[in-house]
């Protein structure tokens, strides 16, 4: 990330456990439309992080407690979050909704209000690539309501959505329009 104080800055979180899938890509979009605009981006491949499941000890609602019960890698992310201006949360559709590794990190988001003020007053691109041809088919539709739910039960905006067909890794670079698509998200959630 920059040093400067005004750049706008934005965190990437990759859901998948495919580094270069197509989720990743349709972030990685994202991030470039951003980039171009003058953000400066950090990413966070979520299966290399030692990121346990929260255990719904409820130690983070209490209100003299310092943040996440749970010590490992959430620990250097939560700061990362609340740093940011924007996050960019890629998924592929796994069961019919996000993977396991993004529910992984949004359960522990639970804790977020303790590593800073208004921890949540982001702006929130989504990346989502699925395997069936149809969005409703495939559970991507489940994935969006699921994080329109969450964002919206915590009040932050979700700038927007990108998502599309492909089965393979890679496959989404032949998806031009999904590709324009991210780019311009990029550009509206940084400019
Ligand atoms: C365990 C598993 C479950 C999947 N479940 C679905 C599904 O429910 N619906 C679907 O359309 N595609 C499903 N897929 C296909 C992926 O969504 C598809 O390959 C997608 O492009 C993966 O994105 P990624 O490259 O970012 O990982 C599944 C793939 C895996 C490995």
């Amino acid at each position: 990330m920059s040093n400067s104080e005004n750049q706008h800055k934005v965190v990437v979180l990759l859901g998948s456990p495919r580094k270069k899938g197509n989720s990743s890509i349709i972030a990685r979009e994202i991030a470039e439309g951003a980039k171009s605009v003058g953000a400066a981006v950090e990413s966070i491949f979520i299966q290399e992080m030692d990121i346990k499941a929260c255990q719904a000890c409820w130690f983070c609602q209490k209100p003299d407690s310092d943040g996440c019960a749970i010590k490992d890698d959430m620990q250097k992310i939560f700061p990362k979050l609340i740093e940011a201006d924007s996050w960019v949360i890629a998924t592929p559709v796994h069961w019919f909704n996000m993977s396991t590794q993004t529910k992984l990190w949004l359960d522990r988001c639970f804790a977020l209000s303790k590593y800073g003020d208004s921890p949540f007053n982001k702006k929130i691109a989504i990346a989502i690539a699925y395997g069936d041809a149809d969005p409703y088919a495939s559970g991507a539709v489940n994935a969006i309501r699921s994080f329109q739910d969450s964002f919206r039960y915590v009040g932050a905006e979700i700038t927007g959505v990108v998502y599309g067909s492909a089965l393979e890794r890679g496959d989404i670079e032949k998806n031009e329009a999904v590709l324009i698509a991210a780019k311009k998200l990029g550009k509206k959630l940084a400019g």
